[in-house]
Formats: structure tokens, sequence, C-alpha cells
């Protein structure tokens, strides 16, 4: 058997091409979850995020049905089936008539058609991801839904392929964990926002480390675990790029990976 590489060391181009392999298998009709099989013995050291025994948080037929108000069998079954979140950004980003949505990763786009919905025709919903097979998925999804104010772009969460202050609220649900360079991420973010323009992210943040096996295995890296950081750190940086108003709305879970909806806004 080959012994699988680990994480730290691995370069960052090295860990995006195994995540986006996991997500082209996610991707495929009835290709699982985002989750990794962990041993027993994992299963105790990270419980509760999304790949923890409360994994049904994150089924989008229970919570996103509760709280947006109404049912997700209005989705296609190519988002909810390929759906891999850790929580419901849109049900806290108080969306408006009219606004201009970027979601981060946007996989088979669930929370792009719940947004679309939100903003209305006379807003806009950008998608951007790395994954070609979740863009076509999500493209898909929108045909079927008939949705004219929704568009896709294959691209990095790093280097976003967005115009410099044209959004109003970036949404994302468990996709900022999976980038190696955080920091970047959030950079990104700021520059396309318009000031005053918001966050609100679904993401897995960890309370106490992760232990070294579980963070140096690829597969819960992939699986949205083992990319996580502590979770003062990352609020701090987004507070670093210029973020204020950084603030925790809400939490699951009491393993030491833990689903937060994450606020920041940028200054006026
Ligand atoms: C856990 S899934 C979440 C997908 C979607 N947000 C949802 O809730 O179903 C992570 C998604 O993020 C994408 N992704 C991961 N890292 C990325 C990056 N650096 N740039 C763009 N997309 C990325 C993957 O391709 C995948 O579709």
């Amino acid at each position: 058997m080959t012994e699988m590489k680990k994480v730290s060391e691995m370069s960052s181009e090295e860990i995006k091409e195994a995540v986006k392999q996991n997500y082209k298998r996610v991707a495929q009709p009835s290709g699982g979850s985002c989750c990794p099989s962990p041993s027993a013995e994992q299963t105790e050291q990270t419980s509760s995020s999304c790949c923890g025994p409360e994994a049904k948080a994150s089924d989008p037929r229970t919570s996103y049905a509760e709280e947006l108000g109404y049912s997700v069998r209005d989705m296609p079954e190519s988002a909810t089936e390929s759906f891999a979140g850790c929580g419901n950004p849109v049900a806290v980003a108080s969306l408006k008539e009219g606004e201009v949505v970027l979601d981060l990763g946007s996989g088979a786009g669930l929370d792009m058609f719940h947004a679309a919905r939100r903003v209305g025709e006379t807003g806009r919903v950008i998608g951007v991801d790395m994954t070609p097979a979740m863009i076509e998925k999500a493209k898909y999804g929108a045909e079927q839904l008939g949705l004219e104010n929704v568009e896709f772009r294959l691209g990095d969460i790093e280097d976003l392929p967005v115009e410099d202050g044209s959004v109003d609220v970036i949404i994302s649900n468990c996709v900022i964990n999976l980038a190696p360079d955080k920091g970047k991420v959030f950079e990104e973010a700021y520059r396309v926002l318009r000031p005053g323009g918001r966050v609100m992210v679904s993401d897995i943040v960890l309370e106490t480390p992760l232990p070294e096996d579980v963070h140096d295995d690829i597969s819960y890296y992939a699986g949205c675990i083992g990319g996580a950081i502590l979770k003062e750190e990352y609020l701090q940086l987004m507070r670093d790029v210029g973020f204020e108003d950084v603030w925790i709305v809400e939490e699951a879970g009491c393993g030491p990976a833990v689903s937060a909806k994450i606020a920041a806004y940028k200054p006026k």
C-alpha cells in the first residue's frame, strides 16, 4: 500500500489538487459527502463538525427547511445531493432585494439558489468554485430553476475573478477551511466588497488544536476538518485585512471542531 503524503509536506498546489479531486467526486450523482471515513479514535478526537456524529446538522433537508422557512424540496436534486456545507449562511445574511452576492466555493449551488430568490430579479449572485464539475452541476441546477440572476465563475478564492468593490455581501459555506492561505482569501474578500459591504460565512473552526495525525491527513483536510484553524486565529486574520465588527453569530457542535457562522463588515 502506498503511504499518503502528509499535509505538512505538501505544497499549496498539491493540497488544492487533492481538494479538487475530492469535490469532483462529491459532484458525481451519489458521490458521497465531503467527509472521509474516520477511525473510531479519530471520530472521538474531532467530533461535531460536518463529519462527526452531528452530521445531520449539515443535511439541507432539515436545517435549511427550518431556517429559511420553506422546503428544500423546491430545490433541484443536483444541488441537494452534492451539498457539502456545514451551516446555512443565507439564513443569517439578511439579504435584500437588489443586492450583489458572492458565494466563495459555491459547490453545486444550493446557497446561491436560496440567495438568488432573496435578492430577486434586480439582484445578482456570483458563485466562484475551483472544481469544474461543481460549476457544471451548479449551472445545471440554475437552468432547472430557470434562474437568470446567477453567474458561475471557475476560479480560486485566493485570487478571485471579481472586480474591486463590486459586491454587497459575501457568503460561503464550509470552504475557507480548505484554503491553504486563509489570509489571502480574506484579503480578496475585502478587495471585492464595496465599502460598507458584509461577510456572512459558515465554516469549521477549532476550539482546541487538532491531534497531529488528523491535521496531517489529507482526507481530513479535504473533509473540512484538517485545514480548520483556531477560532480566535480565524477572527484575527479577518481583522488583520481591515474587517471590523468581526463576530460569531452562532455556533454548533461540542468537539475540538465546531461549525460557526461568522459575520464581518468592511468599513464605510
Ligand atoms: C465543502 S464544499 C462546500 C460547497 C458548497 N459551499 C456547499 O455548501 O455545498 C467545498 C467547495 O469549495 C470548493 N473549493 C475549495 N477550495 C477552493 C478554492 N481555493 N477556490 C475555489 N473553490 C474552492 C470545492 O471545489 C468545493 O466545491
